[in-house]
């Protein structure tokens, strides 16, 4: 990851939350998959009415989402130090009404994490993507290469089971990166 202060100049994640999460993904428990400086995480808590949990492989991430949310005194956010690609997320079959992807499907096995997020949504629940676009160049970001387009990260969360996959316009919050909203 690049230097927190950096990363927080490529987009605006309140504005973004308020196109990503449904109102019936903020009326239960929400998981974040790599939450990273914790740049969504917070703004998720403070618009869901259940716990956030927040998952990441890198103790200094953990660390620092812990900080921010006790410093915000936001008590709905549960962080854990987790490798979800190889112990999947720990969470219970069907108990979250919204999952959180942001930034990382350009990792190996995409499919498979898209399946660990639709197991642990609930009737109803959603999932929201977000990653670079791959049509232009952006000032940070994994390689071109390695970056999905949307109609990949489509076909991706269609393999997984999700169905009505809509594009979230992000133009005016994030130019830098596309949207993605599926549901169960
Ligand atoms: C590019 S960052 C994006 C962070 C955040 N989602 C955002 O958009 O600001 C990806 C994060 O996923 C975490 N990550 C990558 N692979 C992981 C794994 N297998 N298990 C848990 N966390 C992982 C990284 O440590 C990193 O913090």
């Amino acid at each position: 990851m690049p230097d927190e202060a950096y990363w927080a100049t490529f987009f605006d994640p309140e504005a973004m939350l308020d196109r990503l999460l449904p109102d019936d993904g903020r009326a239960g428990d929400v998981v974040e998959f790599g939450c990273g400086y914790g740049s969504f995480t917070l703004p998720a808590a403070r618009r869901v009415s259940g716990i956030v949990t927040a998952l990441d492989i890198e103790p200094q991430m953990v660390v620092i989402v812990a900080r921010k949310a006790e410093a915000g005194r936001v008590g709905n956010i549960r962080v854990a130090m987790r490798d979800f690609v190889a112990a999947g997320s720990g969470l219970a079959d069907a108990s979250q009404s919204h999952a959180m992807i942001y930034n990382l499907l350009h990792l190996e096995e995409p499919v498979a994490l898209l399946r660990e997020a639709r197991r642990v949504l609930g009737e109803g629940g959603s999932l929201s993507v977000v990653h670079w676009r791959s049509d232009i160049a952006t000032p940070r970001g994994p390689s071109l290469a390695i970056r999905p387009s949307p109609e990949q990260c489509r076909t991706w969360m269609a393999q997984a089971g999700f169905e009505r996959i809509a594009d979230v316009d992000l133009q005016d919050c994030s130019p830098y990166h596309f949207g993605l909203l599926g549901r169960m």
